[in-house]
């Protein structure tokens, strides 16, 4: 049984997982309970010292359900999404004994013992940036290590796709492809790493999250919509994806950035494409998308050779890859010259995360941005159009590692006495 004496006792373990953004999209499931794709994506794992979720689960007998908290506030698990990911990870828990604690748990422990899960994003979840993927991640990653669950062949990450797809890819750092699989079971539809954080670690990354008062359609009802309706998305997963996996690999095996950025940019250009092709049709990018993405194309054809890629989620926010530091110096002097901050907002609360890439372009003030010149490239005729408060902030990042254990228990999400969030 569920030993410790009479006393009731509480077992925690915290981690901390980050998002990703695909280079190659996925957009369009084969099975929509299992969350099994019609392609292989592609995606770099953000830093999480930028972006991350952080997850407290923790195991009592005198929990009486199973509850969770989201940045604070109780949310409902009756979901089949988190019925799913619980589920699964309770058919694989194992013996646990904490000899410091007298606790000690058996296999057939954990069917009727209950668990409480505090889950916190840094960055707003409204901003729109993959939070359920950070989240489904690092929920699968601590249960699992407070269910003493030994991880085999993407296990975790199947577990972790069953709450949302694109979580699959935040259980590992660096590059990480989502291999598609053919089994109606799912379980060989998992994660796999491509290349750790260090491989290509001269990127940067600049995020500009872009204000929208606009409802957008969940990514879970837009690929439904896409697939009964699309007839360029099953050309695009039979045809195009395919072909572009390889050759992606290929670029990010040899560190390639001008290949890196073709296909980057073509595919998020593809999905958007599938989007308008959707009936009806969906838009995720706005105005200031469109422009960012100009200013993007302007500059990398002025150059001759693509300094930074860009790709766009099922929103309208911007993640720009700049293949140097240099390169991100040269790119934040343009997107604050056209997207500069609105009146009274302090450079350092415009640009969050990395922030010594605001030195590096000789940016300390607000005043050097209102002094910054236009780029040589729209020399010469090009009208300017500057769209102050269109972009909410940046954030500067980089390619970054997978969940990781937090040890130190001040940092725990939940009161290790009361079992409920701090
Ligand atoms: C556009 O993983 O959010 O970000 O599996 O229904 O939860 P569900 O969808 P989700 O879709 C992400 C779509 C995307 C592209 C990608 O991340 O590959």
């Amino acid at each position: 049984a569920v030993s410790k004496g009479s006393e009731p006792w509480i077992l925690m373990v915290t981690a901390r997982s980050p998002t990703n953004i695909a280079v190659i999209k996925y957009w369009g499931k084969r099975d929509e309970t299992l969350i099994l794709p019609i392609n292989d994506s592609i995606s770099v794992t953000l830093d999480p010292d930028h972006l991350c979720t952080t997850t407290t689960v923790a195991v009592s007998p005198a929990f009486d359900s199973d509850r969770m908290w989201l940045n604070g506030k109780e949310i409902s698990l009756s979901g089949g999404r988190y019925q799913s990911c619980l589920r699964e990870i309770r058919r694989r828990a194992g013996d646990v004994e904490d000899e410091k604690k007298g606790i000690r748990i058996r296999k057939v422990d954990w069917e009727r013992l209950r668990v409480h899960i505090a889950s916190y994003n840094n960055f707003p979840t409204a901003a729109g940036l993959a939070s359920s993927a950070a989240g489904f991640a690092c929920l699968a990653f601590a249960l699992a290590k407070l269910m003493n669950i030994k991880e085999e062949n993407g296990e975790l990450s199947s577990i972790a796709r069953q709450g949302s797809g694109s979580a699959c890819r935040s259980l590992y750092g660096g590059f990480v492809k989502w291999v598609m699989g053919n089994d109606a079971s799912g379980h060989d539809s998992i994660a796999v790493q491509l290349a750790n954080e260090s491989h290509w670690d001269d990127l940067v990354i600049i995020i500009a999250v872009v204000s929208s008062q606009q409802k957008e359609t969940s990514s879970t009802a837009g690929m439904r919509e896409s697939f009964d309706t699309s007839t360029l998305l099953h050309y695009r997963s039979k045809v195009v994806v395919p072909r572009r996996i390889l050759q992606m690999e290929e670029a990010i095996r040899n560190r390639d950035f001008q290949s890196f950025a073709r296909l980057t940019c073509a595919d998020s250009n593809q999905f958007h494409a599938v989007c308008l092709d959707t009936s009806p049709p969906i838009f995720y990018m706005n105005d200031t998308s469109r422009r960012i993405i100009n200013c993007v194309e302007r500059w990398n054809q002025f150059e001759g050779t693509p300094q930074v890629a860009y790709t766009y989620d099922a929103g309208p926010n911007a993640v720009l890859i700049a293949r140097n530091r240099t390169a991100a110096s040269l790119l934040l002097k343009r997107l604050l010259f056209y997207f500069p901050p609105s009146p009274d907002t302090e450079l350092t609360s415009y640009l969050l995360g990395d922030k010594s890439i605001l030195e590096e372009a000789g940016l300390q003030s607000m005043k050097d941005v209102e002094n910054l010149q236009a780029p040589p490239e729209i020399k010469g005729g090009i009208s300017v159009d500057k769209n102050s408060g269109s972009v909410s902030y940046f954030i500067c990042t980089r390619p970054g590692r997978g969940p990781t254990l937090v040890v130190d228990e001040d940092q725990a999400l939940i009161d290790p006495r009361t079992g409920i969030p701090k």
